[in-house]
């Protein structure tokens, strides 16, 4: 009976410095181990000091399971490979051109339409190269101004929430004047017509680049389907327009050049790939699952895993 129990407590040690060693390892709070594991906090905390009193053996198991999911996780991203990182395609040397101009001019540029040919991921290669460039990213819940100005304020680093709107706005004003920046805010056609004025007029008060980037709806939405003159006067402010549309073949080659993919019959499956909803973001999907079939002898992706790969994950042409 002792030599069982024995047994189990030095279970319950070895275990608790595997887990240790893998919430070390991976940065893990207590707390976030709770989530992870879907134990109770304090159950966890007691178990960890060892005063748990309760079922201890549920404890066990329930973190057991939770060292496998991260063991399993931990292998298929060994094997996945990652998607190389920004490339120039033809589309994001595009954006980059916006994004450049509003920058350089302190005026606005409007980028939008094409889902997945690249535009948030330019965004985020344009700020990663130069100084005072910031992405704020918007969503259904900017339902006012001052929603709006609250997410400007986190993008930009400004840590306190303000009582008001106007102090938000003042805030902002207050750290991007003279900083020759660039304000690039994301998903802009979640942007209420207020939210958009406000921005204009942080721009307007600062000389702040602005870029608006976003799905088609965002330009009928300044454009107000030419019917509401006061958008006429946002509208006029652009100065540099970019509307996308599917990825191209140059975009396509640039990706799968990274990819190491040059055969002819694969390119043609990649692209028509990438002229589905999806663009490049399906087109990256299918070959990082691709990657998973390589065996040792693969230099690269071919045909086939590219196929089995796009159909796995529901496609069909
Ligand atoms: N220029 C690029 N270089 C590398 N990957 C790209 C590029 N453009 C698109 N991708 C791939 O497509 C995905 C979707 O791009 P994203 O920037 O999110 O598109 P959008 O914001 O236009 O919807 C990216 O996560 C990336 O995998
Ligand atoms: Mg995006």
């Amino acid at each position: 009976m002792e030599a069982t129990n024995d047994r189990v407590q030095l279970d319950q040690d070895s275990l608790k410095e595997a887990v240790r060693k893998e919430m070390n390892r991976l940065g893990l709070s207590q707390t976030r181990l709770a989530k992870e594991s879907g134990i109770n906090q304090t159950r966890l905390s007691l178990w960890f000091s060892g005063k748990y009193s309760g079922d201890t053996e549920a404890v066990a198991t329930a973190l057991s399971r939770w060292l496998n999911a991260i063991q399993e996780r931990d292998q298929e991203a060994n094997r996945m490979s990652a998607a190389p990182s920004w490339r120039p395609t033809p589309t994001a040397n595009g954006i980059t051109g916006a994004l450049r101009y509003a920058h350089r001019a302190g005026d606005i540029a409007l980028v939008y339409g094409g889902a997945g040919v690249g535009k948030t991921c330019t965004a985020r290669h344009y700020q990663e190269n130069h100084p005072n460039v910031w992405v704020a990213t918007m969503s259904p819940a900017m339902n006012s101004v001052a929603a709006c100005l609250e997410r400007i304020a986190l993008a930009i680093g400004l840590p306190e929430a303000q009582p008001s709107a106007v102090k938000t706005e003042n805030a902002i004003v207050a750290r991007l004047e003279n900083t020759g920046g660039l304000l690039i805010v994301d998903e802009a056609q979640h942007l209420p017509v207020c939210g958009l004025e406000a921005i204009r007029s942080v721009h307007d008060a600062t000389g702040l680049g602005l870029a608006l980037m976003g799905n088609e709806s965002i330009y009928s939405r300044i454009t107000g389907g030419g019917r509401q003159a006061h958008f006429a006067q946002l509208f006029s402010r652009v100065g540099y327009r970019v509307r996308l549309g599917n990825p191209s073949a140059g975009d396509v080659e640039t990706l799968l050049a990274a990819w190491n993919i040059f055969e002819g019959k694969s390119q043609s499956l990649c692209m028509e790939i990438a002229k589905q909803s999806g663009a490049l973001r399906g087109l990256t999907k299918v070959l990082r699952l691709g990657s998973l079939m390589l065996t040792e002898d693969d230099k690269c992706l071919t045909y086939d895993h590219i196929q089995t790969a796009w159909a796995d994950l529901g496609g069909a042409l």
